[in-house]
């Protein structure tokens, strides 16, 4: 059998290559993340260089507890308390103003800095043996699909990684939703795998409208999250027609054929059937972007689910996974 997840002996290996500066792949619920310490500018810089993201693009600081927050963020409001009590360890991440602790280059130079408490026992096994915070994006190149399991990442990164911990394939599949927590009304800047409708029943009230003006979000460009193929989005009921006008055209077309059509057979490259439950399309969204890649084709047609629940994180990647592309 494959052993998938991470010893003791190569959690404490992982925490000693942090300490020394280095860049170790870790496990999250969502997906991989690439992490430093997050007090080592140095070190943060690398993971810039490595995924190629422009440096005012801020990173996440994943830290090993909510009791840990006020380390790491100052004047936290009594919503992002609620929710952090709530909602970590998990995929929620809370933008907060940071404190003296955390350097502009882990913030892309913004005063405010984006913490969340991952949910997955190898990240909080690292984070409680690094004993810091642990700045980590999607180990995934600037602008390409997020990695959901270890090989994703030694794929995608190889050698530039100084250590890959292994934690199986991530549950979650997207990201966590950010949230805007400055205000006494939380507004959700990226949506992710705590859904709006979780987060409005804990606090008893709608979110907030984001306002830009309020908090800068970078790293919003249109185009991320793409395959190397083109992504097409089209009504539900149109995806088989367009597949196969595109094939028949000399494209080699992946199909994201709606589940109400599994049985239906359709002439192109190659096609992945929907998941129903939106819990299993999150999880596995990333991976079949992968495979359609991986098996040549060039153009993928899919529809988009309803926006409720874990479909609006989907729909919000699919939507810039067929965004313009970003100049490679
Ligand atoms: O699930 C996740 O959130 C994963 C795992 C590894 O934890 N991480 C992740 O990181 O998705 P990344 O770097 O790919 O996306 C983080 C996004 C940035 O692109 C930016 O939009 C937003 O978080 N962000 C970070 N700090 C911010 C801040 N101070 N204000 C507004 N947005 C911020
Ligand atoms: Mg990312």
């Amino acid at each position: 059998m494959v052993r998938v997840t991470a010893t003791p002996s190569e959690i404490e290996e992982a925490a000693g290559v942090l300490r020394a500066g280095g860049l170790v792949a870790l496990p999250t619920e969502t997906v991989y993340g690439l992490g430093a310490n997050a007090e080592e500018p140095a070190a943060v810089s690398r993971i810039f260089q490595v995924k190629g993201r422009p440096p005012s693009h801020p990173l996440i600081v994943h830290i090993g507890g909510a009791e840990q927050l006020d380390d790491w963020v100052q004047d936290v409001p009594e919503a992002a308390r609620l929710l952090a009590e709530r909602f970590w360890p998990g995929p929620l991440t809370l933008v907060l103003p940071r404190s003296a602790r955390v350097p502009l280059e882990a913030t892309g130079g913004l005063q405010t800095v984006a913490v969340r408490v991952p949910g997955h026992p190898v990240a909080l096994a690292l984070l409680s043996a690094f004993g810091g915070g642990v700045t980590a994006p999607s180990a995934n190149r600037f602008g390409q699909v997020s990695p959901t399991t270890a090989d994703d990442v030694r794929v995608e990164l190889g050698e530039a990684v100084d250590f890959v911990l292994d934690g199986g394939p991530c549950e979650v599949g997207v990201e966590s939703t950010i949230v805007d927590a400055t205000g006494d009304i939380p507004s959700i800047l990226r949506p992710g795998g705590v859904t709006r409708e979780d987060l409005e029943a804990v606090l008893g009230c709608p979110l907030a409208v984001p306002t830009t003006s309020r908090v800068r979000v970078p790293g919003q460009h249109p185009s991320h999250y793409a395959p190397r193929a083109r992504v097409v989005l089209v009504q539900p009921e149109k995806v088989l027609a367009e597949a196969e006008l595109a094939q028949e055209q000399g494209h080699q077309v992946g199909v994201f054929l709606p589940a109400s059509f599994a049985d239906t057979p359709v002439r192109a490259h190659a096609v992945v059937t929907v998941p129903t439950s939106m819990a299993a399309y999150a999880r596995d969204l990333y991976r079949f972007l992968r495979e359609l890649d991986q098996q040549g084709c060039d153009l993928i047609v899919a529809s988009l689910p309803t926006e409720e629940g874990l479909g609006l994180a989907i729909a919000n990647r699919l939507r810039r996974a067929a965004g313009p592309r970003l100049p490679l």
